[in-house]
């Protein structure tokens, strides 16, 4: 078994109900030079620059998931709807569960965000991968556009089955001894709890204007930053940076103060909040 199912299983194990791998494209990528995350007061800066095995290499580490019965969100990234076809068709194949679009990932040209803010190109992606994969497709997007809601709405009507938001928000940090940004790519996306209010922003209007699933991520490190989210109009939510802050661990913690937050609420089904604050 390799390390990345290795570290995947470990979630499942300590909570989390499913895993969403690390983004899968064609070929293998280094991604940047060190340095690649830093940690900041609220959050993180990172610029990784998308390092993977890529999608042949990657089967095993699915398929070893798939042997424990672990529910598994493939996320892949592509340059063109070519690649996004071949990479959805192969999580598929694969045994993944779902696969997530990273429309998002502001690190690398040509990809992520770029391919996200063109709303013709998202839809004609979604459309070409919902000829040939069966498998729900979620979309996971960007902060960083004029108009988040519009991606979703355009996303939903070629037939995506759920959307992710937020990825991170573009930032620089500057070491001001060396006068030079702290990442080798200078540029990078901001996670961690400071970005939690774009999150729930973007959540509640996204799930305001569109029928599908809305699954929040961005910030979440506590069962009462789950009912942020779920109030603004998730029905999910995904968890990244909280096992920095909270070990791996973390996700059955979330859950139990979820519950004490449910007990204490009066509330007998997580429906019962789920977009509340619309009203
Ligand atoms: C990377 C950054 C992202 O925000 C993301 O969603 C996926 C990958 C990266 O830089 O590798």
């Amino acid at each position: 078994m390799n390390e990345d199912a290795g570290s995947m299983k470990r979630i499942f194990k300590n909570g989390a109900g499913a895993v969403v791998t690390k983004s899968i494209g064609i070929k293998a990528n280094k991604g940047h030079p060190n340095p690649t995350i830093v940690e900041l007061e609220h959050g993180f800066i990172n610029a990784m620059g998308l390092p993977n095995p890529g999608i042949k290499d990657f089967k095993p580490e699915i398929k070893e998931l798939k042997k424990n019965k672990i529910p598994v969100i493939g996320s892949i990234y592509g340059k063109n709807i070519d690649e996004f076809k071949f990479l959805s068709e192969k999580m598929q194949e694969y045994g993944a569960d779902a696969v997530e679009l990273n429309m998002s990932c502001p690190n690398v040209q040509g990809y992520g965000l770029e391919i996200g803010s063109d709303i013709d190109l998202v839809k004609k992606i979604i459309r070409e991968i919902k000829k040939s994969t069966k498998i729900p497709i979620f979309v996971k997007l960007s902060p960083n556009v004029v108009n988040i809601v519009d991606i979703a709405k355009a996303a939903e009507k070629e037939g995506a089955d759920a959307i992710v938001a937020i990825n991170t928000v573009k930032a620089m940090k500057i070491d001001l001894d060396l006068k030079i940004p702290v990442l080798s790519n200078k540029i990078g996306g901001y996670s961690g709890p400071a970005i939690r209010p774009i999150g729930v922003r973007c959540v509640y209007e996204i799930s305001k204007n569109i029928k599908i699933p809305v699954i929040g991520v961005g910030g979440i490190n506590t069962g009462k930053d789950v009912v942020e989210y779920l109030m603004a109009g998730a029905t999910a939510v995904e968890i990244g940076s909280a096992i920095y802050y909270r070990g791996i661990d973390a996700f059955n913690k979330i859950i139990m103060e979820l519950e004490e937050w449910m007990i204490k609420n009066k509330i007998k089904k997580i429906d019962e909040i789920i977009g509340v604050s619309q009203r």
